[in-house]
């Protein structure tokens, strides 16, 4: 979605505005803008397509001003066009925007019969027209903003300027993040604190219809009373260096890489070693209603209280989006087999509007890397209106789902950049894996012996995810011959069936192919009649319970003339003869081979879109963070 960027300090704000929008490039957009001060006016410069084409017209203007705005636009109102970038402008106002304005339709009418000069499509230039009209009267940016905020309905973060205040930034939002970075003498108001995190690492949250209004070095925070409000300063600890590609090619192929680490790092803070023997503890669940304060609590005091609450759930709900909800539905199997807790896994824009039952022995779990998806957003919201008890699963801490969930489990995965998400995925998968157990223990229905055994199986994951690594060279190779397949059809059973559908998933957002995934019991219910030579057929059947039926549906394909792409276990003789290309992972427990299968499938997607010239970290039409419904 898009990017914003505002500066106000004594660097040039031209740079630092085209080096903040290219840590958001990864986000996804179609035209890029800037409006900077110069000699006591401001400069707008707007161009459509990527941020070097915006480059190449700045080059040679001067901005000797201190503060400007900047902004990536993802087209929601209005085609990808220059007229229709941003920054907007209408009077001495300019403006960036995030979001959607649902009453543009009725702001329009409105603005035009007061004859107002309307010049692009978009509904973010309405809103320039709102402020300045209000601008005009009182010469005061913030009241003029303060008394517009009541006029819009939708989701939207906003930055404003007035061409004749060179030292005044206001910023808004309801719904999109809007992060305040407090630097020394310089101040930033940016959409994802990458943006400004090479610069400081204190930043302030805003929360919906918040205002933070900046006058020289001057930063205040009001509510929507207009009153002044105290805000807590947030430090990170996130280096700007682990957001570089650090010699990779590409972002995806160094987050795949780092998967072990990701991996071991997800593990760390809940795996405790008590009397030379490995538990499994979930720290910092919590339930509080602040993060800041379960990081005072005690480990054993806060499992012990973890327990007591996670005992009481007669119901759990997963709610995601995407690959989260792909994770999510392999994170039903762990539940209900380990906890025995019946548990539904919905789309969150399904869920939202489903009018799920929902109680105070409810538990809704949300999965989201970025923290920011609106639907997901909205189903937390839904569960905390209907007495349920809300926990998310967060990469991004601090991010609006975290602070807006009860509880908080984190991925700690480190910055995703790729628009693709592959060690967030991974990641929450065995973040699901831990929650499972620790349900089960809660509930007394976890023998040691089955404890042992998983924690011993994820702890071998980082080791056995360097081996399956090795596909990077194979498909580097194999993508020139994959490239003839009219499309891709995605099998698994049982747990790997989710994987089934990440791996499709994976192939059509990066290569463009028509890719499905399906659970393989369901071939002859439909997708057999699709099966010739032309389709591969991708079937994850690694050496578990579920084996033997596997092996017969990948029969039935290879008798009406499909291509056959294996993950199994080993070197497996039976697999390889029907097999046209056989992949090989480690030998591993059932809860852990999901992961290790994804591995070898976020690579072929990786490769053949590679191969194919595609822009691997920004696919077309996507983006990271999807924080508009
Ligand atoms: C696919 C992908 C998306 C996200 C989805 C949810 O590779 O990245 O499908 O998984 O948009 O995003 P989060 O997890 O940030 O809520």
């Amino acid at each position: 979605m898009c990017g914003i960027v505002g500066y106000l300090g004594p660097q040039n704000p031209k740079d630092i505005i085209i080096q903040g929008l290219k840590k958001l490039e990864y986000r996804g957009y179609d035209s890029a803008g800037l409006a900077v001060f110069d000699q006591n006016t401001v400069k707008r410069v707007r161009a459509e397509g990527k941020l070097k084409n915006l480059e190449e017209k700045i080059k040679g203007e001067t901005f000797t001003g201190h503060l400007g705005i900047g902004h990536t636009r993802w087209a929601t109102h209005g085609v990808p066009s220059e007229n229709n970038a941003h920054p907007h402008q209408a009077g001495k106002i300019s403006l960036v925007h995030n979001g959607i304005i649902e009453n543009y339709l009725e702001i329009r009418e409105e603005l035009k019969a007061a004859g107002a000069k309307i010049q692009s499509d978009t509904d973010s230039e309405l809103v320039a027209h709102l402020v300045s009209q209000l601008y005009e009267q009182s010469q005061d940016l913030l009241g003029s903003v303060q008394k517009i905020l009541s006029r819009l309905r939708g989701a939207f973060s906003i930055l404003v300027i007035a061409n004749d205040r060179p030292d005044e930034l206001v910023a808004f939002k309801d719904g999109p993040p809007l992060v305040v970075g407090l630097g020394e003498k310089q101040n930033f108001v940016v959409s994802d604190v990458q943006a400004a995190l090479a610069h400081t690492k204190n930043f302030v949250y805003l929360e919906d219809r918040e205002i933070v209004a900046i006058k020289g070095a001057d930063v205040k925070f009001y509510n929507s009373l207009g009153e002044t409000i105290n805000k807590p300063v947030i430090t990170l600890n996130w280096s700007s260096e682990q957001i570089e590609k650090q010699g990779y090619s590409h972002f995806m192929l160094k987050e795949i890489y780092e998967q072990p680490g990701s991996l071991a790092a997800t593990l760390a803070p809940h795996i405790v070693t008590l009397r030379a023997r490995s538990e499994v503890q979930l720290f910092k669940v919590g339930f509080g209603s602040q993060p800041q304060q379960l990081e005072s609590l005690n480990a054993e005091a806060d499992w012990a209280q973890t327990q007591k609450i996670l005992v009481q759930f007669e119901k759990i709900y997963i709610v995601a989006c995407g690959t989260s909800f792909y994770a999510g539905s392999i994170g039903k199997y762990f539940i209900e087999q380990l906890a025995q807790i019946s548990c539904e896994i919905d789309i969150a824009s399904e869920f939202r509007y489903r009018q799920p039952v929902l109680n105070s022995k409810t538990l809704v779990l949300t999965i989201s890397q970025s923290g920011e998806t609106a639907d997901t957003l909205a189903a937390i919201r839904l569960a905390k209106e209907k007495g349920a008890h809300t926990l998310s699963i967060c990469n991004v801490k601090n991010s609006t789902i975290d602070r807006e969930a009860h509880g908080h489990l984190y991925l700690n995965a480190g910055p995703e950049v790729g628009v693709a998400s592959t060690k967030a995925f991974t990641s929450m998968v065995t973040l699901l894996n831990l929650f499972a157990l620790a349900l089960a223990k809660s509930r007394k229905l976890l023998s040691s012996q089955t404890e042992e055994e998983h924690i011993h199986a994820l702890q071998q994951l980082p080791a056995q995810i360097e081996v399956v690594l090795g596909y990077d060279k194979y498909f580097a190779k194999a993508a020139e011959q994959l490239k003839a397949f009219k499309g891709f059809l995605y099998m698994g059973r049982g747990v790997n069936f989710p994987v089934a559908m990440e791996g499709a998933l994976k192939l059509k957002e990066l290569a463009y192919y028509h890719a499905e995934g399906y659970a393989a019991g369901e071939m002859k219910h439909g997708p057999l009649a699709l099966i010739d030579e032309k389709m591969a057929i991708v079937m994850i059947v690694p050496d578990d319970n579920l084996f033997e039926k596997s092996v017969s549906n990948l029969e039935e394909a290879k008798a009406r003339g499909g291509k056959i792409i294996s993950v199994g276990t080993g070197e497996n003789a039976r697999l390889k003869s029907i097999s046209d290309r056989y992949l090989s992972i480690p030998k591993a427990h059932w809860s852990t081979n999901p992961i290790l299968a994804t591995v070898p499938l976020q690579l072929m997607a990786f490769h053949l879109a590679d191969s194919l010239g595609y822009d691997v970290d920004q696919p077309r039409n996507l983006a990271k963070s999807v924080t508009v419904e």
